[in-house]
């Protein structure tokens, strides 16, 4: 969602501040603005829409004049998106202003405090308040002003505060929303999302809650609430420039279909050794793992169908019980959790909001927590028991790909490490398990050469009204995928259904034309989709189904893609790169805006 960027240094900060506010498109915007500091006067422009109308008006930034500066693209959450609820926001008299990230929960009545003194709002956001309160507190200190105003607010903040008081300077603070600090040569900067400096520097520092920086283009300082200094070393970000960047492919969902090979041997290669899955992030001692007896998923979106497809290895090899659940549901739901239960957070981000409250909720009630995160440093990264990393690098396309295959392959890494642990596995099954992850990378790269077939099928399809997934077990998990991926980014409708479920009700919806797909990639389980698929074949449908190697009897049903053979646990790992495909193709020949799909985020950060 919202993502902020700052400039303190000798270059011109304009451009740099609308180049970087590109970089944060991909999480999603409705507005954005920028505010220069001159020296003698804050100078905001701020835009409705896209940042092309921004970039217009400053001339990509080269019109602004002043070497510090913030800027940000904006959510909307409090008051329309319109040019005036855009950031940054000033405070009355125009001496300080503010971005924000996050939401001021108990906003409403600090503007009625505010307003029964005289102060008089322009905007209905909850950030406004933030300025205008900075500036009624304001006494000549700004670190004393900051710290009387966060004493104030309830809510979650990355903020970006500039002003003519002390023009030589960005404060930043954060709680809860996240926010780094950039250390260049002779210049700083400040970022929500780690891609938005990365053409600049891959030295950072990380903004802990409730710790205030003050940045000068020479140095940084961090202090508490308490003033006193804070010493922080500063990290050196593994991300590469490129990661962030096209490089040649027309959309980075695409860029990063075609990178999950590199992607998943990154994650998995390090992690096993001599013929072992050798997980040292985890914290949990033999007798620790052995008193579970439930697993809990917890995760929003394509996360919670990696816990879906979690689910089925889990139960079946290591014979615990296994939940999955979305984390907006299970907060609501006095889930039964306690220190038996092990609980699994997935997410690429880090911080969607919902996994990360679901998260604390099972962490309250005594359950440990693994995360499954990307993003390094992220508030569920840092605030879970133990945190596995999958190393996708930066995923920039709203629709996730490469972090969701990264996700199911961490997944296969916890099956045969507790799997182990447990005794659950025979050890020549373990080996030869083990072998076929370590062949997973270049499995994919097979697959992937069946776009152009992929391609084919998309164009005869792409004109549906209503497309259909169907499959049984990891299949019907996998169908969920490929349902969420088409219907985000082409607008498309689309259901997932349990193929055994059709006849309860749903085949009503197939008429002449209905594209189902049918994923039957188990053996054991195709002659009932056989039957699932004579159904809805003989109700007019139009199936294409994806299944192992050249089945003779699904080729006789519709249009097919064959995947190699693994074993079952690796199955969902190829079969949904066609379903990713599938999606984007069709996107691409709607004509859609593929990584930047409408009124989608990358990062949930609001409930
Ligand atoms: C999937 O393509 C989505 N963009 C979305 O469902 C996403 O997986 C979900 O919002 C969870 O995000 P997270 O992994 O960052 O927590």
């Amino acid at each position: 969602m919202c993502g902020i960027v700052g400039y303190i240094g000798v270059e011109q900060a304009g451009p740099f501040l609308l180049d970087s506010l590109e970089k944060l498109e991909y999480r999603g915007y409705d507005s954005s603005g920028v505010c220069l500091n001159t020296g003698s006067e804050l100078v905001v422009k701020k835009a409705k829409g896209k940042l092309e109308v921004l970039k217009q008006m400053t001339d990509s930034g080269k019109s602004l004049n002043g070497t510090v500066g913030i800027g940000h693209t904006r959510w909307a959450t409090h008051g329309e998106p319109s040019d005036v609820n855009a950031h940054p926001h000033l405070s009355e008299s125009g001496r300080f202003a503010v971005v924000h990230n996050g939401i001021i929960e108990n906003y409403q009545e600090l503007k009625d405090y505010l307003t029964s003194k005289g102060i008089v709002f322009r905007s209905e956001t909850d950030t406004e308040v933030i300025a205008q309160l900075i500036e009624y507190y304001y006494k000549g200190d700004m670190i004393d002003t900051i710290i009387r105003v966060l004493g104030k607010l309830d809510g979650s903040y990355a903020l970006g505060v500039i002003t003519i008081e002390s023009p030589d300077e960005i404060i930043a603070v954060r709680k809860e929303s996240p926010l780094i600090i950039g250390l260049g040569n002779n210049e700083n900067y400040i970022a929500s999302d780690v891609t938005a400096i990365l053409s600049k520097t891959k030295k950072i520092c990380r903004l802990e809650n409730n710790e205030i920086a003050i940045l000068k283009k020479d140095s940084v300082r961090i202090v508490n609430l308490d003033r006193e200094e804070i010493h922080k070393e500063a990290e050196i970000v593994s991300w590469d420039i490129s990661s962030a960047q096209k490089g040649g492919y027309e959309h980075f969902m695409f860029k990063e279909i075609m990178e999950q090979p590199k992607a998943i041997s990154e994650t998995i290669t390090p992690r096993i050794k001599n013929g072992r899955v050798v997980l040292d992030e985890i914290s949990l001692s033999d007798d620790d793992i052995k008193k579970f007896n439930k697993i809990n998923v917890l995760a929003c979106g394509s996360a919670y169908h990696v816990g879906v497809v979690a689910k089925y290895i889990f139960e079946k090899m290591l014979r615990i019980p296994v939940e999955a659940d979305l984390a907006s549901e299970f907060r609501y739901r006095d889930p039964i959790v306690n220190d038996k239960t092990l609980t699994i957070v997935i997410s690429q981000s880090g911080e969607t909001a919902d996994t990360k409250e679901a998260m604390k909720e099972a962490r309250r009630r005594g359950s440990h927590i693994i995360s499954i995160v990307n993003v390094v440093g992220s508030a569920i990264a840092v605030e879970s028991n133990d945190v596995i990393y999958t190393w996708a690098g930066p995923e920039i396309a709203v629709a996730t790909t490469k972090a969701y295959s990264t996700q199911l392959s961490v997944i296969y890494l916890i099956a045969l490490y507790f799997g182990e642990k447990l005794g659950r596995i025979p050890a020549a099954e373990y080996k030869a398990l083990v072998n076929e992850l370590e062949q997973l990378p270049r499995k994919i790269t097979q697959v992937l050469e069946c776009k152009e077939r992929v391609q084919y099928l998309a164009s005869k399809y792409f004109n549906s009204k209503d497309i259909f997934f169907i499959g049984r077990n990891i299949d019907y998990a996998l169908s969920l995928e490929g349902s969420l991926k088409l219907k985000e980014i082409s607008y498309i409708h689309s259901e997932a259904y349990a193929a055994g479920e059709l006849k309860h009700g749903t085949i009503s919806l197939i008429e002449d034309g209905t594209p189902v797909i049918a994923l039957a990639t188990h053996e054991e389980l195709i002659p009932k989709m056989v039957s699932n698929i004579e159904e809805v074949n003989t109700r007019g449908a139009q199936v294409i189904c994806i299944a192992c190697d050249d089945h003779p009897e699904l080729k006789k049903l519709g249009e097919t893609i064959f995947i190699p053979k693994v074993c079952d646990m690796l199955l969902p790992s190829l079969a949904v790169i066609p379903l990713q495909l599938f999606a984007y193709y069709i996107a691409s020949l709607k004509g859609c805006d593929i990584d930047k799909p409408r009124n989608l985020a990358k990062s949930v950060t609001v409930e």
